[in-house]
C-alpha cells in the first residue's frame, strides 16, 4: 500500500490552469501505509468538529448515496482487503468517507453546479460551512485570476463530464505545519526557512456518477518535508523558486508566499 509520488512543480513556472488528465477508474482512490492513522484522524474530527468538517442539503443525498455504494464497489474489488462495513444510520457521504483517506465532494446541477454534500477533514485552508449549496464561481470566489481564466472552462468541463471518462488534477501549496487538517481560512506566509516548510500536494478527481449524475470531487492530500525533498531532488529548489517567483502578486497573497522566496534565497546563501 504505497502511494505514487507526486511533483506538481511546473518547469515553465507558475500557470494558473485546469490542468486535467484522464483518470482511470481503478485508480480513483489511494490507500497507503498512513490508512490506518488518517481514519483514526477523521473519526476524531468526525466526533470533536462535525460542524466543521461535514456540510449536507437534501438535494446532495440521492448522489451520496451513489457515491458510498461507488467506494465500496471500488474497495471491494480494488482493495478487498479493508473493511467496507458502515452504519447505516450515518449520511452516506460520512460513511463513505470513514472508508477512505480521501475528502469527499458532491456537486449537482439545478440551476447552477452547486456543492451539495461534502465531508472534509483535511482542507487546505478553506471553511466549508461557507460553500455548502454555492456555486463554483462562488466557491472560487478568493481565487485571483478565476473568474476571468477559469470560470468557463471549469463550468463547461462540468456540463460536459460523462461516467465513462474521468479526470485528475494537483494543485500544491507551502506551509509551516505538516497538519492534515487546516480549516484557517487566513493564508498567512509559512514561518521560518526550508527546514520548516512542508510541501503539501492535493490529488484531485472528478468523475460524473452514472445514476444520479452528481459529480464528484475527491480531494487526497499529501505533505512531505520540504528540506526531505531538497535533499532528495536537487531540481526541487530551483522549481520551487520559479514558481514562486513567477506567481503574480495576488496569487502570492492569496498562496500565503509573499515573502518566500527571498527568504529561501536567503537561506541558501547563508549555507
Ligand atoms: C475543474 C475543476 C476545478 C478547477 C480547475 C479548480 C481550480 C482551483 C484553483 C486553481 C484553486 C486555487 C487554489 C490554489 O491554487 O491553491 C482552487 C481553490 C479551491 N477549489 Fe477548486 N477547482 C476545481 C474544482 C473544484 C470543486 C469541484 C470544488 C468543490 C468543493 C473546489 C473547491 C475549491 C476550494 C474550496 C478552493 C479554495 C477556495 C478558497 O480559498 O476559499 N474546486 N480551485
Amino acid at each position: 500500500m504505497s502511494a505514487p509520488h507526486y511533483m506538481p512543480l511546473d518547469a515553465r513556472g507558475w500557470r494558473l490552469a485546469m490542468g486535467l488528465r484522464p483518470l482511470d477508474l481503478a485508480n480513483w482512490l489511494e490507500l497507503d501505509e498512513h490508512y490506518d492513522s488518517e481514519l483514526a484522524q477523521k473519526a476524531a474530527l468526525l466526533a470533536q468538529h462535525r460542524d466543521v468538517v461535514v456540510a449536507t442539503e437534501p438535494e446532495g443525498d440521492a448522489g451520496s448515496r451513489e457515491l458510498l455504494r461507488e467506494v465500496q464497489d471500488f474497495l471491494g474489488r480494488v482493495h478487498p482487503e479493508v473493511a467496507t462495513v458502515v452504519d447505516g444510520d450515518e449520511h452516506p457521504i460520512v460513511a463513505a468517507s470513514r472508508l477512505i483517506q480521501e475528502d469527499l465532494c458532491v456537486l449537482v446541477k439545478d440551476d447552477d453546479w452547486r456543492l451539495r454534500a461534502a465531508c472534509v477533514c483535511f482542507p487546505s485552508r478553506w471553511d466549508l460551512a461557507t460553500k455548502i449549496g454555492t456555486t463554483l464561481d462562488e466557491i472560487h470566489g478568493p481565487v485571483p485570476h478565476y473568474d476571468e481564466v477559469l470560470a468557463r472552462p471549469t463550468k463547461s468541463f462540468f456540463d460536459r463530464l460523462r461516467p465513462e471518462r474521468s479526470f485528475w488534477r494537483l494543485n500544491w501549496t507551502l506551509l509551516d505545519s505538516a497538519a492534515l487538517h487546516q480549516p484557517r481560512a487566513a493564508r498567512v506566509a509559512p514561518s521560518g526557512e526550508l527546514a520548516d516548510w512542508f510541501f503539501r500536494v492535493e490529488r484531485q478527481t472528478l468523475r460524473q456518477l452514472p445514476t444520479t449524475g452528481a459529480v464528484v470531487f475527491t480531494i487526497r492530500t499529501y505533505v512531505t518535508s520540504a528540506a526531505t525533498l531538497a535533499s532528495a531532488d536537487g531540481e526541487f529548489v530551483p522549481a520551487l523558486l520559479h514558481a514562486l517567483e513567477g506567481a503574480s502578486s495576488d496569487t502570492q497573497d492569496y498562496k500565503g508566499w509573499t515573502g518566500v522566496a527571498s527568504r529561501l534565497r536567503e537561506g541558501l546563501v547563508a549555507q
